[in-house]
This record gives C-alpha cells, structure tokens and sequence, in this order.
C-alpha cells in the first residue's frame, strides 16, 4: 500500500483527476483505495450488483463479455461507472491480464466527486462517447 502523500502525486498524474486542486485530490485519497489483482483476477462480474468505480494506476484490464473482448484498458484509464450511474448490474466482466494497480472509490464516493466536480463528469463523458463510437463502428469500418 502507498502513503497518502504518495497516493495523491499519484491521481495527479492521471487526466481524469488532473481537473482537481490539490485540497480536492488529497480529500479523495482518503475517500478510496488502492487494490492489487494478480493476472487472471475477475475484477469486476457480469451481472453482479456495482459498488465501486475503478481506476487504472498501472497494469491492464480486459472488459469481456463471455470469451469476446470488447475493450483493453490500461494505465489513467476507468472502468465500473455504468452500474454505478445507472444502478443496474454490471455490464461486463472486467479481468485483469496482468499485474494491476487499481484506484477504487466507493459508489457514495463516486457520486459526490462527480457532483462536486462537473469537470470529472464532463472527461468521463467524452471518454464514455469514445467508447460508444467504437461499440458502434462495424467490423469493416
Ligand atoms: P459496469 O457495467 O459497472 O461494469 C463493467 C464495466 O466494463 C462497465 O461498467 C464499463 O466500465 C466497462 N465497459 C462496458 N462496456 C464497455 C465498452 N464497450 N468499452 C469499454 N469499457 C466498457
């Protein structure tokens, strides 16, 4: 486990917290926490209920659905928002495929920082239509 110190130069380099003061991202070291997955562990499960939103600090995850990848995501890069945006289960599995660092906030957490901070909710919406274009884009685009 990092220091807190350490945890907060550490969001401060990732864009989807570099919208945040140094109060704000010190506060939310304390709101979350950092999680180790060896490769091969199911982060997060299809169907099961949404608690947490995650955040890459290091390693690479693979968002599938049954033996189908559908996204590689890897350091500065999030996963676990749509359950805890639309309350329903999770849409996907999300594994790691390798040695991975995540950076978890609980779902009361996450909805106060996306509330006190539009900026965060405005890079996770460019950032959920990125991936919608390419859900979208046919196999021979
Ligand atoms: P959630 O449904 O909470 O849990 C599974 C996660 O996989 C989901 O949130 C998204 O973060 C991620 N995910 C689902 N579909 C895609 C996609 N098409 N591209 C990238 N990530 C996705």
């Amino acid at each position: 486990m990092v220091a807190a110190h350490e945890a907060a130069a550490m969001l401060s380099s990732v864009p989807f917290f570099a919208s945040l003061d140094d109060k704000r991202r010190k506060a939310l070291v304390n709101d979350g926490k950092e999680l180790s997955y060896k490769a091969g562990d199911i982060i997060v499960g299809e169907g099961a209920s949404g608690v947490g939103f995650y955040l890459v600090l290091d390693g690479k995850v693979e968002v599938r659905k049954g033996s189908r990848v559908i996204a590689s995501l890897g350091k500065g890069e999030f996963f676990g928002e749509m359950s805890l945006i639309d309350d329903q289960p999770r849409s996907a599995d999300v594994i790691a495929v390798a040695q991975t660092r995540c950076w978890a906030l609980s779902s009361w957490a996450f909805n106060a920082l996306v509330k006190a901070n539009p900026d965060i909710a405005l890079v996770m919406l460019k950032e959920l239509v990125k991936r919608l274009r390419v859900a979208n884009r046919s196999p021979i685009d």
